[in-house]
């Protein structure tokens, strides 16, 4: 029987950069995958697969509309679906890739199958009838997440798609219905607008992007409606049906009151994701979960049965690859005696639409309701150089300072490569830095990142450029 020091269960971005950072500290380290290929969600149905087609489908638009301001003549873009689905798979490909060479360089065993936890110290692994088990003195679940069903509302992953139906569709469709405006149907709405479908967007709360500042998804919505996207919100789909030609969805409003239906070539469901245990053997295991199926850890990682810890999407907070893969670095420091750590303050989020929503710390709704005295400094891109000369000047630089230390509190942005620029806040709020700090510190001409610093001078009331 195989022996370890560390059995990883799942190799999307928390489960292999797990076992990396235990195998580069020294530890005998599997993991398992019951997935054909490695990387998870993250790979293979989620972050990569969606930015390569977001990538495309944005030249697509570009050579459509924005090349001929700029003096570059060329006929009309003509789209070739399975060409762009192609695109898009060779980067799957290459990242997968990259993930099987991470195992082999750091002499990590990739097991197969379905992991189970059998107890403290034992998993056992599954696949086409055969099983085995391992032994090992830690267990880390890293088995990520799975979509969120609307009861009554059955995903063929055809008509009625989830995110991973509508990354691969095999035509653009005429009319594409989206429930949820949350970061996946504002992506994927993105790609299928640029390609030529007509987009609607049905959305229970009153806005979009419930979690982020609400001035940023304002401004957010209005230039997406300016794109062409169509928002119902304070409504919810109740029900969709097939008539054969169309699919009709039977929207309410939230509140209750008069039903309308709408109809569509393809509906999206993206309401959120929820935690994937199933097989795990969690209960049998006596590992417990919390009251959202959540696994329940401790501030270190740890799950209520002794050497096994879990991290990432299984487990509470942002559904974000980068979180988890921090998790999977923090847990596998903590097993090995080292003293691993996550900041959940400072975990940046980005929407990767055109333009890009970026944010990391507070908003100003979470500071008003926690009763925290603030100032708040904004500069537009109107106002930025480069963005004037490229003509890309959508959206603002907010950022949120502490009234009285001047403490960077929240950072946010809207506009093209928001999701670059948002680090340099990270770093500084990493270090306790203030708006002083920012507004001080040089800032390379002509670039988007100095509407941060004047943003941070505007903090000061003495913003140069406004
Ligand atoms: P996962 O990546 O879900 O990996 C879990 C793995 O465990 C899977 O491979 C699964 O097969 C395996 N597994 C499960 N159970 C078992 C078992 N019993 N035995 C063996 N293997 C098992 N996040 C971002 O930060 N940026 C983005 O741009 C972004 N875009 C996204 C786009 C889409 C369309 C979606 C759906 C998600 C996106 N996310 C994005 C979220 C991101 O994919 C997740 O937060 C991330 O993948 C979570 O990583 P994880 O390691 O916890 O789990
Ligand atoms: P989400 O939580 O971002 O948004 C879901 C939206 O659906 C919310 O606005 C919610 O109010 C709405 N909703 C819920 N029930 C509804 C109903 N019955 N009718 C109408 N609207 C309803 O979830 P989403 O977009 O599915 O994404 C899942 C996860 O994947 C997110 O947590 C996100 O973190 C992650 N992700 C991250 C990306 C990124 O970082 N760029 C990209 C894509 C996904």
């Amino acid at each position: 029987m195989a022996t370890y020091d560390l059995v990883v269960i799942g190799t999307g971005p928390g489960g292999y950069v797990c076992a990396v950072r235990a195998a580069q500290l020294g530890m005998k380290v599997a993991v398992v995958e019951k997935n054909a290929t490695l990387g998870g969600t993250c790979l293979n149905v989620g972050c990569m697969p969606s930015k390569a087609l977001l990538h495309a489908s944005e030249m697509f638009e570009e050579a459509a509309h924005s090349f001929g301001k700029m003096g570059v003549s060329v006929s009309a873009p003509k789209l070739e679906l399975p060409a762009m689905m192609n695109f898009k798979q060779q980067g799957i490909d290459g990242n997968v890739k990259g993930v099987e060479f991470l195992m082999k360089k750091n002499k990590i065993d990739v097991l197969k199958g379905t992991g189970k936890i059998l107890g403290t110290g034992k998993v056992e692994v599954s696949a086409d009838g055969k099983s085995q088990v391992v032994d090992t003195k830690s267990i880390v679940i890293a088995t990520g997440s799975d979509i969120a069903r609307l009861k009554g509302i059955e995903i063929d992953e055809k008509r009625i798609v989830s995110s991973t139906g509508a990354l691969s569709l095999d035509k653009v469709p005429g009319k594409l219905l989206i429930v949820g405006a949350g970061v996946i149907g504002l992506e994927l709405g993105s790609v299928w607008k640029r390609l030529g479908a007509e987009v609607i967007v049905v959305e229970f709360l009153d806005r979009i992007l419930p979690g982020m500042d609400g001035e940023i998804a304002k401004q957010f919505q209005r230039i997406l409606e300016k794109q062409g996207f169509v928002f119902k919100l304070g409504a919810k789909v109740a029900g969709v049906e097939n008539n054969g030609k169309a699919l009709l969805a039977k929207i309410e409003p939230a509140a209750g009151g008069a039903a309308e239906t709408l109809d569509a070539d393809v509906v999206l469901v993206c309401i959120g994701r929820v935690p994937y245990t199933d097989g795990l053997g969690l209960k049998e295991a006596g590992v417990a979960l919390d009251n959202r199926g959540r696994v329940q850890i401790d501030p270190h990682f740890a799950t209520s049965v002794k050497g096994v810890y879990a991290i990432g999407d299984v487990v509470a907070g942002p559904m974000l690859a980068h979180k988890a893969e921090d998790e999977g670095v923090a847990v596998a420091e903590i097993i090995a005696g080292q003293a691993g750590h996550v900041n959940y303050d400072v975990i940046p989020g980005v929407v990767y639409t055109t333009p890009e929503v970026s944010c990391v710390g507070k908003t100003e709704e979470e500071l008003k309701q926690a009763g925290q005295a603030y100032t708040v400094g904004k500069f537009p891109f109107t106002a930025n150089g480069r963005s004037k000369v490229n003509q890309t000047t959508d959206g603002f630089v907010k950022i949120l300072a502490d009234a009285k230390t001047d403490r960077v509190l929240g950072v946010h942005i809207i506009g093209r490569e928001a999701g670059e620029m948002i680090h340099e806040a990270c770093v500084l709020m990493e270090f306790g830095g203030s708006a002083e700090d920012l507004a001080r510190t040089c800032h390379a001409h002509p670039t988007r990142s100095e509407a941060i610093k004047e943003a941070a001078l505007a903090v000061g009331k003495r913003a140069i450029h406004m």
